[in-house]
């Protein structure tokens, strides 16, 4: 079937015309047109089909039949606004309700993330009465105004910080100021949201609300340390202010386990605000801010109304339902736990044979691998992770980077992964990492060793060397051509 309307080149010469350029397009040096997708499988206009790894929000799989026809028999039926009273709005608030604890009872939906996370900021100023938020550096949490300014990773690049804005270093035990050898990071990271509470206090300034997502994204695949968000959220409270969880990339069962990532905090911790997005729609636009009677009740005190035109409309509450649905009846908590378990297994063993890589975080689908220069000064390798993701990308494998560096590969691909779509591509990382099987002679004495060659660095005049069948990985190192006493001699062959 002929989908395309314009021929690539074309449609790429419009688009630059047509549309704004800072809407980036993915692999924007040469953009992939993709015409349709099924589950975690993209397909181009040549029919090509791609391995999705980054697709977040088509979550149960893309273009899934269950999603469509809920969509579509609703659509055919009634498409109102939430003011009128439909049976949806009520059936999903209650299904979503299920997956929260107790607390969290009270729900207003909206159509992106940006708007939730906008509504949980009015929120949570309106319940303290205080103004001031503190958030994680390199955090990202939408694209308005409001969440522009609490949002380190957009507004250092515009005008700054505002005086009611707080940074909290992020808890990151890889590269943060608290290490995997402290004994209690937990702890140690919740102390520093605890001294910016003092700080400000000490200007005047009150605290409304922290916010952070559970598991940072854009901040690089970041895992909390144990007992970090209870300790924060004892210290915020203490401060009069509310604690937001950003689930807006975490929620709907991504790490398995549990169906929202704050849960891996442990039960004694429930934030006041959540904030939802993303997969809920599986595509279709469609988001949430879940809190407490009590805030609810602030809000609503207030005399005014909070009206969205297309948040909670019949089909949206068709589709959410359907999603949740899919996610039962497919068990795809159980095959993030499965599948996102043996993927990071996978990466880890890169990790033992490849000392780029220098980190695989991760919980159910929601896995980083970060990229090093090297594992002592663990200096970001930001050159050598683009260069996977272009490999990948001649490999048809679509994935991504993340993190303040650009150093993370980051894997958050629809629920349906498989156990052969993760060993593909951790195959796929292997070859890449591992060279790409030029055999050079190398001149050592007397004797001629054959090893496998990552050709990049050959070509920059560095080498890494791996013997072959030696994958321990002190056997890897970087020479200059010429070092140790050893003459490299030019490829000879491939392999
Ligand atoms: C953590 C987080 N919060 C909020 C948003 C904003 O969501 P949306 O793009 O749906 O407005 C995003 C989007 O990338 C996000 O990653």
């Amino acid at each position: 079937m002929a989908l395309e309307v314009f021929h690539k080149d074309e449609t790429l010469q419009m688009r630059r015309k047509l549309i704004g350029q800072s809407c980036r397009l993915f692999f924007s040096h040469d953009p992939v047109k993709i015409m349709r997708a099924r589950g975690q499988y993209l397909y181009d206009e040549n029919g090509m089909q791609y391995l999705d790894c980054i697709s977040n929000v088509q979550h149960v799989g893309h273009c899934h039949p269950s999603i469509t026809q809920a969509a579509a028999a609703q659509m055919d039926l009634l498409y109102s606004n939430t003011r009128f009273l439909h049976d949806n709005i009520v059936l999903y608030a209650n299904r979503l309700a299920a997956t929260l604890p107790k607390k969290l009872c009270v729900f207003y939906f909206v159509n992106s993330g940006s708007e939730a996370n906008d509504l949980a900021l009015r929120l949570a100023r309106q319940y303290t009465r205080h103004q001031d938020v503190i958030v994680l550096d390199y955090a990202y949490h939408g694209h308005l105004t409001s969440l522009i300014d609490i949002s380190p990773y957009k507004f250092r690049k515009l005008e700054g910080q505002k005086e009611w804005v707080h940074v909290a270093p992020l808890p990151d035990t890889y590269h943060g100021i608290y290490r995997e050898d402290h004994l209690d990071p937990g702890q140690a990271y919740a102390d520093t949201v605890k001294s910016l509470i003092e700080e400000a206090h000490k200007k005047g300034r009150k605290i409304s609300s922290f916010f952070a997502e559970s598991l940072p994204s854009v901040g690089g695949q970041i895992i909390f340390p144990t007992g970090y968000c209870k300790r924060v959220a004892e210290s915020v409270h203490e401060a009069g202010g509310v604690y937001v969880a950003d689930e807006i990339q975490t929620g709907f069962g991504r790490v398995g386990s549990h169906f929202w990532a704050f849960q891996l905090q442990g039960e004694d911790f429930c934030p006041d605000i959540v904030t939802m997005g993303k997969p809920m729609g599986n595509g279709h636009p469609i988001a949430c801010v879940a809190t407490t009677e009590e805030i609810a009740d602030a809000f609503t005190a207030n005399g005014v109304e909070y009206f969205n035109t297309f948040g909670g409309n019949p089909v949206s509450c068709a589709i959410g339902l359907a999603l949740l649905d899919v996610i039962e009846k497919e068990d795809l908590r159980g095959n993030a736990v499965r599948v996102g378990g043996h993927l990071k297994q996978l990466l880890l063993q890169l990790q033992i044979k490849h000392p780029l890589v220098g980190d695989v975080r991760g919980v159910g689908l929601f896995i980083g691998m970060e990229i090093v220069k090297d594992r002592v000064s663990r200096k970001p390798a930001t050159e050598e992770a683009a260069h996977l993701v272009r490999r990948l990308k001649e490999e048809r494998i679509v994935i991504s980077t993340d993190g303040p560096w650009d150093s993370v590969i980051k894997f958050k691909p629809p629920m349906c992964f498989s156990i052969e779509d993760a060993e593909r591509v951790s195959t796929c990382i292997d070859q890449i990492l591992g060279g790409t099987h030029i055999l050079v002679a190398l001149e050592s004495g007397a004797v001629f060793l054959v090893c496998r060659v990552d050709y990049e660095f050959w070509r920059k005049q560095e080498l890494r060397v791996i013997p072959y069948g030696y994958n321990n990985l002190h056997s890897c190192c970087q020479l200059p051509r010429q070092s140790h006493g050893l003459h490299i001699s030019s490829p000879v062959g491939t392999k």
